[in-house]
C-alpha cells in the first residue's frame, strides 16, 4: 500500500477522523511555538517515521499499534509477531494500579529506628497533607495510599532513612503528581524526624506498576520456510533459555521488547527513559540481568506460552500526550481508556517483537529481512526518490551487493540513463 492507502484504511477500519490523519502524517505536527514551550533553547523540531503495526489482538479487542522508531523491521516484527498471537487468540494483558513511588531522603539522623517510627505513628496525618496537594487527583479516584520506610545505616555520607510515599496516579505517568506532594510533606517529614529531607524525587523502579501479557502461539502456524512449526517452536524455547542463562543475551533479548515498548511509548508521547531505566533495573533485580519474557512449551498440548512482565509508568492524559498533537491522535487511534489499559498493551507489543525476533534470530536469521529495507535507506540517501529507490534497492538485493558506493553507482547510472531517454 502506499502512504495515503494506509492512511484510508484507518479511517474506514478504525474510523480515525481527517483532523487526526492529518495530525498523524506529521505535516500540521508541532508547531514552533508548542514545541518552544514543551522544553528549552528550542531551534527546530525533528521528525521521525510513524508506522502502525497491525494484527493485535489484545483481550479480544482488535488494536492498530502506532509505532515511532528510527530502525527498519521493527513495525514489520511487532505485526508478525501478533498475527502468531492471534492464531492462539491473541494476547491477554493487565497491568496493576498506577501506584507510583516517590522518594524522599532524610539525613542528620542519629537513630533511624525511631526517626521511622515517629513518621510511621503520623503517616495518616502526612498521607492527609499530601493529598491536600493534589485535589484533582483525588477527585479522580487517585492519591497518596501509603508509606513505606527503608534504611541505610552505612552509606558514605552517613546513615540515611528513605521515606517512600505511595500514590495512585490514575491515568498520568505521575512524575509532577509525586513531587509535588514530596515537596509538600517535606517540611512535616523533618519536623517529625528530627532529620534534615534532601532529596524529593520520584523513583524510576516503578515496580508497584507492573504490566503483564500472555499468549499462546500453535506449533503449526510457527512453520516458516523449510522449517516445520515443531522445530520452529523447540529454538524459540531454545533462544529463551540463552537469555535466561547468560546476561550478554538478556540485554539484547531485552533490547528487542523495548524496541516495540520504547516506539509506542514515544508515539503516546510518553517518557520512554522512565520506562527502559524501569525496565532494565526490574529485568536485573535478582542480581543478574534476566529476560523480561519467558517462552516455553505448553506440556498438555504442545503450544508455545510466551508472558512478559515489567514496569510500565506511562499516561494517558498530561505532558506531551496532550501537547503534541501527533502523540494525541496516536492515543485516540488506539483507543485505550486509561494508562492502565495503554500498560497492558505496551507489554503485548513488547511480547509480540520478542518472539518475531526469536523466531527469525533463531532460523534464517534478521540479516535477509533487515537488509531489504537498509537497502531502500541506501538508495534514498545516494538521492534515489520514488520508484528509483525501490528499483535501486532491489537490485542490490537480488544481486546481494548492498553497499553506500553501490547505491550511489546505480544511482548515477539510472540519472545519467534517464537524462539520455529523455
Ligand atoms: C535489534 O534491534 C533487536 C534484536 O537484536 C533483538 C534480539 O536479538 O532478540 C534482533
Amino acid at each position: 500500500m502506499t502512504v495515503d492507502e494506509r492512511r484510508d484504511s484507518l479511517r474506514t477500519e478504525f474510523g480515525c477522523s481527517s483532523d487526526d490523519l492529518s495530525a498523524l502524517s506529521g505535516d500540521p505536527g508541532l508547531t514552533e511555538d508548542s514545541a518552544n514551550r514543551m522544553i528549552e533553547n528550542v531551534i527546530g523540531r525533528y521528525a521521525l517515521p510513524l508506522g502502525a503495526a497491525r494484527n493485535f489482538v489484545i483481550n479480544g479487542r482488535k488494536y492498530i499499534i502506532p509505532m515511532v522508531i528510527e530502525e527498519p523491521s521493527v513495525v514489520a516484527a511487532a505485526s508478525n509477531g501478533a498475527r502468531l498471537a492471534k492464531a492462539g487468540g491473541g494476547f491477554s494483558a493487565e497491568a496493576d494500579d498506577p501506584r507510583m513511588i516517590g522518594q524522599l531522603q532524610i539525613t542528620g539522623l542519629s537513630d533511624l529506628h525511631a526517626a521511622a517510627a515517629a513518621l510511621e505513628a503520623e503517616k495518616a496525618h502526612l498521607l492527609k497533607l499530601a493529598a491536600e496537594s493534589c485535589p484533582n487527583l483525588i477527585r479522580r479516584g487517585g492519591g497518596p495510599v501509603d508509606m513505606e520506610f527503608r534504611m541505610f545505616p552505612e552509606t558514605d555520607a552517613g546513615p540515611m532513612l528513605i521515606v517512600h510515599l505511595i500514590m495512585d496516579v490514575r491515568d498520568v505517568m505521575g512524575a509532577n503528581l509525586i513531587d509535588t506532594a514530596l515537596e509538600s510533606i517535606a517540611p512535616e517529614v523533618e519536623k517529625i524526624s528530627g532529620g534534615i529531607v534532601r532529596l524529593r524525587i520520584l523513583s524510576n523502579l516503578a515496580d508497584q506498576r507492573l504490566a503483564r501479557a500472555a499468549c499462546r502461539v500453535p506449533a503449526e502456524v510457527l512453520a516458516f520456510k523449510e522449517f516445520d512449526g515443531e522445530t520452529v517452536l523447540s529454538r524459540i524455547v531454545e533462544a529463551a533459555a540463552f537469555a535466561e542463562a547468560d546476561p550478554y543475551r538478556a540485554v539484547t533479548h531485552n533490547k528487542g521488547i523495548m524496541n516495540g515498548i520504547d516506539a509506542v511509548v514515544l508515539a503516546t508521547g510518553n517518557d520512554w527513559r522512565a520506562v527502559e531505566s524501569g525496565a532494565h533495573a526490574w529485568a536485573a533485580k535478582t542480581g543478574q540481568i534476566r529476560p523480561l519474557s519467558h517462552w516455553r512449551r505448553d506440556p498438555e498440548n504442545g503450544d508455545l506460552l510466551g508472558t512478559i512482565e515489567l514496569p510500565m509508568a506511562v499516561g494517558t492524559v498530561g505532558g506531551a500526550t496532550r501537547v503534541h498533537p501527533g502523540a494525541a491522535a496516536a492515543l485516540r487511534l488506539m483507543n485505550v481508556q486509561s494508562a492502565q489499559e495503554l500498560a497492558g498493551v505496551l507489554a503485548a507489543v513488547g511480547l509480540a517483537q520478542n518472539l518475531a525476533a526469536l523466531k527469525a534470530l533463531s532460523t534464517e536469521g534478521i540479516q535477509r529481512g533487515h537488509m531489504s529495507l537498509h537497502a531502500k535507506q541506501l538508495a534514498a540517501a545516494a538521492g534515489a526518490q520514488g520508484e528509483l529507490a525501490d528499483r535501486i534497492a532491489a537490485q542490490m538485493v537480488t544481486e546481494n551487493h548492498i553497499s553506500a558506493s553501490y547505491a550511489a553507482e546505480l544511482a548515477a547510472a539510472y540519472i545519467k540513463e534517464s537524462h539520455h531517454d529523455a
